[in-house]
């Protein structure tokens, strides 16, 4: 174990300030790279990063503030609002049909935490947690934070869409293996995974005795079906589980850093614990919004599908007709993975997009394995937003 063995210490640079090695040697995020490269150049139109450019709704804005004038704003539950649970036990059963004990639900502080709550949970130092990659790279640093190593699996990208291969899946566990990630719908391929992967990873883990960590948090961003299949209805109360899911998405909530996880009735106490000495409990007055979000939001949710979806099919129309462009069709999330012919250093390609072509997007090398030789952009935004962008790049690319 590294971090207790005292001798092993790092320093901040030019300072004698002894820090972990595993901190001293956390990696800045690809995305936010090209992001704040961004800051100093004007008129970007920014795709980069994962959310849509509407404001969180105002019928759910003026609960949070109604709860926050009338002097909400106290500690509060660990585990979140006995309303908020409800609410999230009575949405699991409208979407889901499954039912949740309320042992087995808890509020956190955005799908971030809950994934960091899961991993703490998890993962000890020289632990491994194999991972489905390409994806949103936090889960993968918040393991190398706790010592955990992360064993990638790359996706296959084909012009149909992504796809995984189970075997090469289960064949990357070993006896290290603590946990399989997998975010589906995922970020930033736009993957989802369908019933029967999802039911045969289930059933590896329950045999194995390894956890599954499922990010659920683009859940309702599909275009062909009502919902995106969930590993909630293949498993029992007592199955190695942990979703993590997300207030950000799907109700524009982004800012208000709220989210939620179900896991195993077991587990209640201990998480109890790590949420107390992580966050202490979610903001009381946010998560009166968030209730109000589940209980009247679904208007707001199907709006927000719409945008994306009229977002995507332009999107995948004009990238097709751009001649360098080899596009990989997302079925979910706001994603669109892309590749051009002839540039390998997609870092490099998303420098020059922001500074000569004014387009901000993703560098896919942010993203893990197979993810290096693409470009992602994001979608959930006006089609007057995506059709000027859409003008910059065939200029860049194809003028
Ligand atoms: C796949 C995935 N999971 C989890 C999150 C966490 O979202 P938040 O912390 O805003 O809830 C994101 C954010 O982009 C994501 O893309």
């Amino acid at each position: 174990m590294n971090d207790a063995n005292h001798s092993a210490r790092a320093v901040l640079p030019g300072t004698t300030l002894a820090i972990r090695p595993t901190i001293a040697t956390l990696r800045e995020s690809k995305i936010v790279e090209v992001w704040e490269m961004g800051f100093h150049v004007p008129d970007v139109i920014g795709l980069w990063v994962g959310e849509g450019d509407l404001p969180t709704p105002g019928f759910i804005c003026r609960a949070a503030s109604e709860a926050l004038l009338s002097g909400d704003t106290f500690y509060t539950h660990k585990r979140g609002l006995p309303e908020l649970r409800q609410a999230l036990i009575d949405y699991h059963r409208r979407l889901y049909g499954v039912e949740l004990d309320d042992r087995r639900v808890a509020v956190t502080s955005a799908g971030m935490n809950a994934m960091m709550l899961a991993l703490q949970v998890i993962v000890d130092a020289g632990d491994n947690v194999v991972t489905v990659t390409p994806v949103w790279p936090n889960g993968i640093a918040a393991t190398e934070i706790l010592g955990g190593e992360v064993r990638e699996v790359p996706l296959d990208a084909g012009a149909g869409g992504w796809s995984l291969d189970l075997d090469r899946l289960f064949a990357a566990c070993d006896a290290r293996t603590r946990a399989i990630a997998i975010a589906s719908p995922g970020n930033p391929t736009g993957w989802l995974m369908p019933d029967e992967q999802q039911q045969a990873v289930m059933d590896f883990c329950r045999k194995r005795g390894i956890w599954l960590i499922a990010d659920e948090v683009y859940g309702r961003l599909v275009y062909d079906r009502p919902v995106a299949p969930s590993f909630l209805t293949k498993a029992g109360p007592d199955d190695p589980l942990i979703v993590v899911n997300s207030f950000s998405k799907a109700w524009a909530m982004t800012g208000w850093r709220l989210g939620w996880m179900i896991y195993p009735t077991a587990l209640q106490p201990k998480l109890d614990q790590l949420l107390e000495y992580n966050t202490s409990g979610a903001q009381p007055f946010l998560q009166r919004g968030a209730a109000v979000a589940l209980g009247q939001g679904e208007p707001f949710v199907a709006e927000f599908v719409a945008r994306c979806r009229a977002g995507r099919d332009l999107v995948l129309q004009r990238l097709g007709g751009m001649g360098r462009v080899r596009v990989s069709r997302p079925d979910a999330a706001f994603y669109v993975m892309f590749s051009v012919d002839g540039e390998r250093d997609t870092l490099a390609l998303a420098k020059r997009l922001v500074t000569e072509a004014r387009v901000g997007l993703a560098p896919g090398a942010a993203f893990g394995a197979g993810g290096e030789t693409f470009l992602r952009l994001c979608y959930a935004c006006s089609t007057a937003r995506l059709s000027e962008a859409m003008d910059r790049l065939e200029r860049f690319l194809d003028g």
